[in-house]
């Protein structure tokens, strides 16, 4: 199979449409067979659900080429679950796990010359989501919905690639406790682009999120789980019940126990102890694990002794570690890597 024509190196994280994506739509309670369509436009109500109250829920994850050539998918079986929960959230049909995984698998196959090489920095990143089609004027859940997974090729989430970031501590909450921190809604989203905006403005790259309950706790920030390694590398995540539930986290928390022999815990984390910390990292799908060197809580600087030019030992092991099992130069543990082709 012939590659696009498409420069690698130089994709940052951006939408490009490609060749096919997946649409099913719920109707009359159940889910139609599915398609893939060359069609990269939606035409629903001008009243549908997710228009007019937000109904809608979305996951990511990504494909890689293998260093022998092969293309594979990272743990969609924890996408699938995910998805599942943050449906049941938002009053909507669960697409099953056995079809979300052949639909990732029918995707990637077809859209197969646009996963970008192994060695280019480049990955083919998966959107599936599901929306409330039909009209709703009452506000009640729709009754049709649809189903899609869209594909496009990306580079690094954060522009620069690994270098460093500054992050702020956002004067804004994110989630509500017991609100819906922990599912993959749109809306959850929706409510950080004021803040994200302000934070590129003020020469930030990204916001740290503190607990809506005390604010004096880490949660995560708009698009990523965090990490920190303690001076006696420890590797440390924050215990909540309105953080997205990261599948990067998980596996890296496993990779850094099982692989590096790190002790690893998650816990509660005071915004008050941060500084004593060696070293800090975002974590997701887009963001893989981006090393932050500096957080900013209202003037007062935390640097992290890693410094501003390169990732510190730890993140940069745990890096290496769970990129080299996604593309295939260490083993797997069981059921991490779907192969597709
Ligand atoms: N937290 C938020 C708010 C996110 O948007 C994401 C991205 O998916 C993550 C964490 C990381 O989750 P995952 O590792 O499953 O991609
Ligand atoms: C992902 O990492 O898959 C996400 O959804 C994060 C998003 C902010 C791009």
């Amino acid at each position: 199979m012939e590659k696009k024509n498409i420069n690698w190196g130089e994709l940052g994280f951006g939408y490009m449409p490609t060749d096919y994506r997946f649409i099913s739509n719920w109707k009359d309670g159940k889910w139609d067979d599915g398609v893939l369509s060359t069609d990269p436009n939606v035409v629903i109500s001008e009243c549908a659900g997710v228009l007019q109250y937000a109904q809608t829920v979305f996951e990511g994850l990504k494909a890689y080429t293998t260093e022998d050539g092969r293309i594979v998918c990272f743990r969609p079986d924890l996408n699938a679950d995910r998805l599942e929960a943050s449906c049941k959230r938002l009053q909507m049909p669960v697409f099953p796990k056995d079809r979300f995984i052949e639909a990732v698998r029918e995707v990637v196959k077809a859209n197969a010359a646009y996963v970008p090489p192994f060695g280019s920095g480049a990955t083919l990143y998966l959107r599936p989501y599901m929306f409330g089609s039909d009209a709703v004027i009452g506000v009640k859940p729709a009754t049709e919905y649809q189903f899609r997974i869209l594909c496009t090729p990306v580079g690094p989430y954060f522009k620069g690639g690994v270098k460093p970031l500054t992050v702020r501590i956002s004067d804004l909450d994110r989630a509500a406790p017991k609100g819906t921190g922990n599912i993959k809604a749109g809306l959850n989203y929706a409510m950080s682009l004021y803040n994200i905006v302000d934070a590129h403005n003020c020469g930030f790259d990204e916001n740290i999120y503190l607990d809506p309950g005390t604010r004096t706790k880490i949660e995560e920030t708009g698009g990523a789980n965090i990490l920190f390694v303690t001076k006696d590398n420890k590797v440390l995540t924050p215990k909540s019940d309105s953080i997205l539930p990261s599948i990067t986290r998980r596996s890296l928390m496993y990779v850094a126990k099982e692989y590096l022999g790190l002790e690893v815990e998650e816990r509660e984390i005071e915004l008050a102890e941060i500084a004593d910390f060696a070293e800090c990292g975002l974590c997701g799908t887009a963001a893989v694990i981006s090393p932050d060197g500096k957080i900013v809580d209202h003037g007062k600087e935390i640097c992290f002794p890693a410094g501003m030019t390169e990732m510190g030992p730890v993140t940069k092991k745990l890096y290496d570690t769970l990129t080299g099992i996604q593309m295939g130069k260490l083993p797997a543990p069981e059921g991490w890597i779907e192969e597709i082709m």
